[in-house]
């Protein structure tokens, strides 16, 4: 499909409440000691757990998909928990590291099948591959171990209410991606 400047990339996500992200931040100067992730880190203000990657997007899906969203049942606010550090696609030949979730995954589940839901009404094609929900903290090129990385980090121990989906633009630039919040539907 010929690509237009009306396009733009989006995602749906669950976006991280400040006192999470700045917990999550300290969390890890705390545990690293000194070192720091390898790869490349997003900045903490991108973090966020995506449900739904939508790809470069045009004027009338975008509006479909707003209004699809408007009426979709996004199902009662719930809690969510973190969990431990992981890699894919393994530790020992890590290219992403992420913090995963732990409470609350049925439900955060249930929310992604609801994006995925509201966005091949929309037009989108069903997306192939499984939910696994996570938090990307670094890209790591070329692979490494990080297994001693791993173990050496427990379990984030925070919990934030998830009330509301986020519809994000993804603005590409030379640093990192910004993260522009369009639009949020409310949880119940
Ligand atoms: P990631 O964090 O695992 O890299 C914005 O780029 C968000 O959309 C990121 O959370 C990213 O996931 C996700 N994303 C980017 N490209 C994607 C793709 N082709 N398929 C699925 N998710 C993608």
């Amino acid at each position: 499909m010929p690509s237009s400047n009306d396009e733009r990339r989006l995602f749906l996500a669950v976006d991280l409440d400040d006192e999470v992200r700045h917990g999550l931040a300290a969390h890890l100067t705390t545990h690293l000691d000194g070192r720091t992730l390898p790869g490349s880190s997003p900045p903490a203000e991108n973090w966020h757990i995506t449900l739904r990657f939508l790809g470069k997007v045009g004027p009338a899906s975008f509006d479909r998909l707003v209004s699809q969203l408007d009426e979709s049942e996004l199902g009662p606010r719930f809690e969510l928990g973190f969990g431990g550090l992981g890699a894919f696609p393994r530790p020992a030949r890590a290219t992403v590291l992420w913090l995963g979730v732990e409470r609350g995954a049925g439900e955060l589940a249930r929310l992604a099948a609801a994006a995925e839901e509201a966005a091949v009404a929309s037009g989108f094609m069903p997306e192939e591959r499984p939910f696994h929900p996570h938090v990307t903290l670094s890209r790591v090129r070329p692979q490494e171990d990080v297994r001693g990385l791993l173990e050496s980090i427990p379990p984030f121990p925070l919990v934030q209410t998830v009330r509301e989906l986020t519809l994000f633009e993804s603005h590409l630039s030379r640093g990192p991606a910004v993260y522009e919040a369009l639009e949020r539907f409310g949880l119940d």
